[in-house]
Order: C-alpha cells, then sequence, then structure tokens
C-alpha cells in the first residue's frame, strides 16, 4: 500500500468530522487482534506531543487489549465509506466474533508499533499509550445516559508517533 506522511494535523478538519459518524480503533495484544468503532474522540496536544484521547467503555473487549497492549491504531474511512463495516464494528464484540475476518478487513503491518492498521481505510495514526485517566462523572447524577457510573470509561492518552494517509506520490 502507497502512503505519505503527512503531519498530525494535516487532516484535522476531515478526522474530527469522522468522529460523530465513527471511526476504528484496532488494537492488538499477542494473537489477539480487535476492532472497535469509537466516536468520542479527541486530537490535540499536551507534555510537548500530539495526542489522541478516546474513551473506552470498561466493559468492550477493547479495553481488555488495550491495557495490555499499550499502543493502537486510528483508521479513518473517508468519504462516508464503510458505514455498515462501522456500524457492525460498533454493535458486536470481539469476545464472540472475529470482526476482521467478518468485515473482510485487509490487516497491514504498521510502521512504529505492533497493532496492525486497516489498509480499507484511507487515513492512519498510529498512538502509543502513555497515560489513562478514569471518567469521573462530577454531577452526580446518572441522568446523563453515557456518563452514569453503571456506564464506566477510560480515557486514554496516545502518544501520535505517525500519521499518514494512503495514497500519494512518495
Ligand atoms: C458510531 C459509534 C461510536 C462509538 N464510540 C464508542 C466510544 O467512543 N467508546 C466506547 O466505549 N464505545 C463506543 N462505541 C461502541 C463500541 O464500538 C461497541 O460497544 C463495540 O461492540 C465494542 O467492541 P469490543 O467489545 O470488540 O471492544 C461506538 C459505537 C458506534 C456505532
Amino acid at each position: 500500500m502507497k502512503i505519505e506522511n503527512i503531519h498530525y494535523s494535516d487532516h484535522a478538519k476531515e478526522l474530527i468530522n469522522s468522529f460523530p459518524k465513527g471511526i476504528l480503533l484496532l488494537t492488538k495484544y499477542k494473537e489477539n487482534i480487535n476492532i472497535m468503532t469509537i466516536g468520542w474522540c479527541l486530537l490535540g496536544y499536551m507534555w510537548n506531543r500530539p495526542i489522541f484521547q478516546t474513551i473506552i467503555r470498561t466493559s468492550r473487549f477493547t479495553f481488555n487489549l488495550i491495557g495490555k497492549s499499550k499502543n493502537f491504531s486510528v483508521n479513518v474511512p473517508l468519504k462516508d465509506k464503510m458505514k455498515e463495516e462501522i456500524l457492525f464494528c460498533g454493535t458486536n464484540s470481539g469476545i464472540d466474533i472475529n470482526k476482521i475476518k467478518k468485515c473482510r478487513f485487509t490487516i497491514s503491518n504498521s510502521q512504529l508499533i505492533d497493532s496492525p492498521i486497516i489498509s480499507n481505510c484511507d487515513l492512519f495514526l498510529e498512538c502509543k499509550v502513555i497515560a489513562k485517566l478514569p471518567i469521573e462523572n462530577i454531577n452526580g447524577d446518572n441522568s446523563h445516559e453515557n456518563l452514569s457510573d453503571n456506564h464506566f470509561h477510560m480515557m486514554y492518552y496516545g502518544e501520535i508517533v505517525l500519521s499518514y494517509i494512503k495514497g500519494g506520490n512518495r
């Protein structure tokens, strides 16, 4: 696959606009490779590093893996592609099913991390987890479904060690 390395913010607008539609996080620990759809994400800069943040509910299979793998790839399909796959990976757990096989994804090695990328996508971030933070609901009520104590999330801070897009002349 031909790729072009980019600065992490070069395609920030497309990346951020993809969050509400869902993008794909892949993490690998030993022989376990799993993909899940994420949408609650931030792109930013902290500790003098480019950072990709996402929150993962502790009930996810991905939560189990990412705590051990400590790295993940962010895989973004552009132009509203792969809607079905995004929905599938956001409504099925890797505990029960091999989502790579089911979605017929092609997996390729990353350059700087162990977790591979999904070549079917267009924009990629390779991230190393450098910090995590449990999300605390400061309002003390359970009225917000996604912030209630029953829906505990862990926030992961991934240092973006490499960003690239498919295609390009390099
Ligand atoms: C559009 C969309 C966005 C989602 N964003 C998140 C998210 O940011 N964090 C999260 O924990 N779950 C999110 N989910 C739900 C997970 O993708 C879903 O529970 C998935 O089945 C977990 O897979 P796993 O158990 O294989 O890790 C999202 C689902 C969809 C459809």
